[in-house]
């Protein structure tokens, strides 16, 4: 058992801004934290989503680029911080058009931070991973064994970044442990293009009139997770599992984009065109995951995949502008 409480610590939460962090930030401050810090450069982060975290009188924002060693050494220096979970990123879609950025902010985020530990600046950190780091599945479920073949330099990055953390375990024996989310789904995801994901975006072409598309044959797989279903693992996990270790995150179900499409167009009662676009290069074809290591180690809830869905389509459809 590790001493990682959230209760009455202070904590940041880098990326606090975004889909998977403001929902973390919640539950911090559920947790009673009496603190949370969020560094966000609202590079797909919003202000929306931390409407009632900001109310509630416990969190301070720092609109900044956490890629600056200057700022971040500023902020543990003036702050008494415990604990960090770092989410920064910008999304897969971006190292399309950026790819050396993707890269680097994925890289150079964790590394300051690592070395903010490194220096006793803080207790314990969390580093979220991302499943795109295993590439199309060398076998099924993937496990925490699987290999790592990046296909993006999105991926890439996320791959170093976690190699990252593991090295500064085994050189200073620091406390840090990675999550590694598949994909996640729920409110607050950014469903603007160019970055938005496929519920998402899907969502808000319908939403808006336009025909939504599909990429390739549709029958590239995924193993969704509901976001909540996610923030609820890692406060788990947090508590309990070992420095250096890593754990997936996901539900096991695969759905492919085909079948997801449908369910979209079904809940809306969509009735027009699916525009048919060519495969995208570089895209994971399949990834299922296995949940063995997390089911041991917490009291692993999941949402039912539709349950989360129809509660997803209804956020788009309530906060769609
Ligand atoms: N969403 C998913 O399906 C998924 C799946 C697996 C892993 N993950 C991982 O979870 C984490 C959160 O993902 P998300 O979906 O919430 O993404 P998101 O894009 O919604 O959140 C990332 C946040 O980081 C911020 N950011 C980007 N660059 C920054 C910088 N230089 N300095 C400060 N802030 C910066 C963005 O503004 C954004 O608010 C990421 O590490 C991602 O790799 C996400």
């Amino acid at each position: 058992m590790n001493n990682r409480l959230i209760k009455d610590k202070h904590i940041v939460v880098v990326g606090g801004a975004g889909f998977i962090g403001s929902h973390l930030v919640d539950r911090l401050l559920t947790e009673g934290a009496a603190k949370v810090i969020i560094i966000d450069n609202l590079f797909t982060g919003n202000m929306d989503h931390l409407h009632d975290a900001m109310a509630s009188g416990r969190c301070v924002m720092f609109k900044d680029d956490a890629e600056s060693f200057h700022l971040i050494n500023y902020i543990f220096s003036e702050f008494s911080i415990d604990f960090v979970f770092n989410l920064a990123t910008k999304a897969l879609n971006y190292s399309f058009i950026n790819p050396a950025d993707a890269f680097a902010t994925n890289v150079t985020v964790v590394l300051n931070l690592l070395e903010m530990l490194r220096l006793g600046k803080y207790k314990s950190l969390c580093h979220f991973s991302t499943s795109e780091v295993y590439g199309t599945a060398v076998y099924e479920p993937m496990d925490e064994a699987h290999p790592k073949n990046p296909t993006t330099t999105y991926a890439a990055g996320k791959a170093a970044a976690d190699l990252a953390v593991e090295s500064y375990v085994n050189m200073f024996d620091v406390d840090a442990i990675i999550v590694r989310p598949f994909n996640n789904y729920g409110p607050r995801q950014n469903y603007l293009p160019p970055l938005a994901g496929i519920i998402p975006i899907t969502a808000m072409r319908i939403l808006k009139g336009d025909s939504p598309e599909i990429h390739g044959s549709g029958l590239q797989s995924r193993d969704f997770i509901y976001v909540l279903d996610t923030v609820d693992a890692v406060i788990k996990v947090f508590e309990v599992l070992a420095k250096g270790e890593t754990v997936n995150l996901s539900t096991g179900n695969q759905i492919n984009m085909k079948d997801l499409l449908n369910q979209i167009v079904n809940f809306y009662h969509y009735e027009g065109e699916i525009v048919q676009k060519p495969e995208r290069g570089a895209d994971v074809f399949t990834h299922n995951c296995s949940n063995e290591k997390v089911s041991k180690i917490i009291n692993y809830q999941l949402t039912p995949f539709e349950t989360g869905l129809a509660s997803t389509l209804e956020w788009y459809q309530n906060n769609i502008k």
